[in-house]
């Protein structure tokens, strides 16, 4: 079952690719987890992270990870796979984070969400694993109804899909709150990914800016995902139930880190 003991431990797959490695390394440096297992089919047996004390050998595959006991499994292959992966760790009655993500598996995930409470625990669907988006979503879900009118535009680098899905997922939150929205996308050859949300009002302003300058603005949002979710049931979308209390939690679990900015 999900455990809410000290340390959380954690499975990742995809500890080969620019996001699972960044997620893998940052878990097993981070104090209150333990990296018990990762998943790098091209790089089986290597030790991960190399050099480092306490590495662990990458498996070949998510089946054998899966046999090493753990309490959270982090999927950051491919969304096809992930959903495969997803629902092999949940049958163990590990909860379960999907960082690999497809809008049009949303039925897969409502099948996943269902085994998790079937569980007693939960499967994070995360398409952005950063910590300011999802306080930026959050807001335009609180604000969304006050203000009539919403103008979001993403930058992000030139080839990157125009809007990015993130934006959509927002647009569709402040439309739903009653606001008009209007939408907008520049590239170029930054690799920073931004989202701004601005509301303006007849004589004032209101602007909210994201900003993730690193991949590791995503390993620290999945850090947070991972300490955050033993405790949760049932499917969670996006990131921003990270910024809510655990229902329940026991007495003695960990306690919430602030959000600080990324490094
Ligand atoms: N949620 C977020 O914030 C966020 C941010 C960036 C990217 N993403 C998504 O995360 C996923 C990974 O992105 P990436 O840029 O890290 O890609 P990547 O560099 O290609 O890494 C993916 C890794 O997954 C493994 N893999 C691929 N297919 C697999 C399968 N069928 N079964 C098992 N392992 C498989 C591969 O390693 P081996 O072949 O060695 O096993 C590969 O190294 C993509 O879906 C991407 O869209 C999400």
């Amino acid at each position: 079952m999900c455990s809410e003991t000290m340390p959380v431990r954690a499975i990742v797959a995809g500890a080969t690719g620019w996001l699972g490695s960044a997620i893998a390394e940052r878990v097993h440096g981070a104090s209150g987890l333990e990296l018990v297992a990762a998943v790098g089919r091209s790089r089986a047996g290597y030790e991960f992270p190399a050099g480092a004390p306490g590495a662990i050998r990458l498996a070949g595959a998510t089946e054998a990870a899966l046999a090493v006991p753990a309490d959270v499994f982090l999927d950051a292959t491919q969304p096809a796979a992930a959903v495969v992966h997803a629902k092999a760790a949940l049958e163990r009655g590990l909860a379960v984070i999907v960082t690999a993500t497809d809008q049009r598996l949303r039925g897969e995930y409502e099948r996943l969400g269902a085994l998790a409470l079937e569980r007693g625990c939960a499967v994070a669907v995360i398409p952005n694993l950063a910590r300011t988006l999802a306080a930026l979503e959050m807001c335009a879900r609180a604000l969304g109804r006050h203000f009539p009118q919403a103008v979001l535009t993403d930058h992000a680098q030139a080839g990157v899909r125009e809007p990015l899905n993130t934006t959509l997922a927002i647009a569709d939150i402040l439309r739903a709150e009653g606001a008009g929205v209007t939408v907008s996308s520049v590239r170029s050859q930054t690799p920073v990914s931004q989202l701004r949300l601005r509301m303006p009002m007849p004589h004032e302003e209101l602007e909210i800016r994201h900003t993730a300058t690193a991949v590791l603005a995503y390993a620290d949002g999945a850090v947070a995902a991972i300490e955050r979710i033993p405790g949760r049931r049932g499917l969670l979308n996006g990131l921003s139930w990270i910024f809510e209390p655990t229902s329940g939690t026991p007495p003695g679990s960990r306690r919430e880190a602030p959000v600080g900015p990324p490094p």
